[in-house]
Formats: C-alpha cells, structure tokens, sequence
C-alpha cells in the first residue's frame, strides 16, 4: 500500500494540531516529526513535549524520524510521547541494530534511515528485524531541499534484496518529493513518502496528496517512470 507522511517541519507550528488534522483529512496515513538535535543535524527542531502535546489532538500514525546521536538514549521519552514509528539513523550510534531490536521489544514499529552518503547494504542484515527503511533523498537537517536521483538505486537494491528473501518492508523516501517526482521512488520501489513543502505550502494539500497517490498507482515498482 502507498501511505503519504506530510513533514510537520514545513507546517505552522503554531498551530500544529490544526495542521495534523488537515493533512489526516486530505488523505495522509501518517504524519513525519523531525526531530533534530543540532549536533547530528545543523538545525534543532523539537522534542518528545511538543510530540505528547500533539499526540491529544490527534489519532494519526505519528512517524517519527529521530535525527539526534546516541537516540537509545531517548527511545522511551518518544514511546511515552506517543510514537507510533519510531526512526533512528544508522549513523547515529555504534549499534543501531540493538536500538531497533529495543524499540521491537516495545511493541512499536521500528526503522533505521540512510543519509545520502550511507549505501543501501549496509541495512541487509537487519531487515528482518525492521519495519521500514527511510532512504533519505536530500542531506538531513532542513525542509524544502531538492531531491537527489542519487538516492534511487538504492532504493532499488533494498527493495529488490527485500524481495528475493521473501521480507515485507516498507522502505519510505525523505527530502523533495513532490507530485512530479513521486513515480521515480515508486517505480525504485519505496511505498512510503515523505512530503514536507510540498504538502504544507500547497493551498489544498487534498489536491496534492491525490495527485501523489494517483502517480503511485501509475508508477508501481518495476514500472519506467520515463513513459
Ligand atoms: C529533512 C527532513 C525531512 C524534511 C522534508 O531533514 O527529514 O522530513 O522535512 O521536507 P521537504 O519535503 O520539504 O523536503
Ligand atoms: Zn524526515
């Protein structure tokens, strides 16, 4: 299934709840909380409080993409707060496996996310114990950044490893995507998108999501997004 994570980054955060809702209205399974410390990322955005706070406005799948070092440290703050999916970087820690292994233990989905630079392989030996993988298609850190091509073959080779062992993953793509771009990540494979600018600078965000969705089912993996 093709599932829409609106970023809550390109949202007005003084209004978030407001914010939440209307993309769940529009059409979006999941709803994507950056959290960024300033130290694994050049930006700092938010934490488990805002995250708990939000959590009573709404009902939607909170997907939240933890972009800080050392996260073992704060996995259960997130559980508390409400997280439904919670995402670590595979650069952020010595052993992230034993993070995602934690996170399973607590009866949360669990993913591991690959900067630009981080091959695909290095998630094979894990897959088996996650949820989804988020490819990242732009360098973690800020909203409204272009989305890199780069990122493709390697949502290709997960999907494809995925497959020939018989695993069902969701493998989600962050950073610039947009309703023109989307077919080039289904066609690779992902199934989960990310859409921070895209969706929140939209004046109807439902046009927005429907157009995504539609181009998804146009564009399945193994499909040329060229035609
Ligand atoms: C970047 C974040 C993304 C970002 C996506 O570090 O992980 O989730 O908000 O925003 P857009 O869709 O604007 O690139
Ligand atoms: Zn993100």
């Amino acid at each position: 299934m093709f599932i829409i994570s609106p970023s809550v980054l390109a949202a007005d955060f003084s209004k978030l709840g407001e914010e939440a809702k209307k993309v769940h209205r529009a059409g979006a399974k999941y709803l994507h909380l950056d959290v960024m410390d300033g130290i694994f990322v050049p930006n700092i955005s938010f934490g488990a409080p805002v995250i708990s706070s939000l959590r009573k406005t709404t009902n939607i799948i909170f997907d939240v993409h933890l972009m800080i070092t050392e996260p073992q440290r704060y996995i259960d703050d997130f559980l508390r707060a409400g997280a439904d999916i919670i995402c670590i970087h595979y650069e952020s820690c010595d052993d992230p496996h034993e993070v995602i292994k934690y996170i399973k233990s607590k009866e949360a989905k669990a993913a591991i996310s690959i900067k630009p630079a981080t091959p695909a392989e290095v998630v094979f030996p894990m897959l088996e114990d996650l949820d989804m993988v988020l490819v990242m298609s732009v360098e973690p850190g800020f909203g409204g950044q272009k989305f890199m091509p780069e990122s493709l073959p390697k949502i290709r080779a997960i999907r494809e490893y995925a497959n020939s062992r018989g695993i069902d993953i969701d493998i989600e793509v962050d950073g610039g995507i947009t309703p023109d771009n989307v077919k080039y990540i289904t066609a690779a494979g992902a199934n989960v998108a990310v859409a921070g600018s895209a969706i929140f600078n939209a004046d109807k965000p439902s046009e927005v999501i429907a157009k995504m969705k539609e181009q998804a089912k146009l564009y399945p993996f193994g499909s040329n997004p060229e035609n």
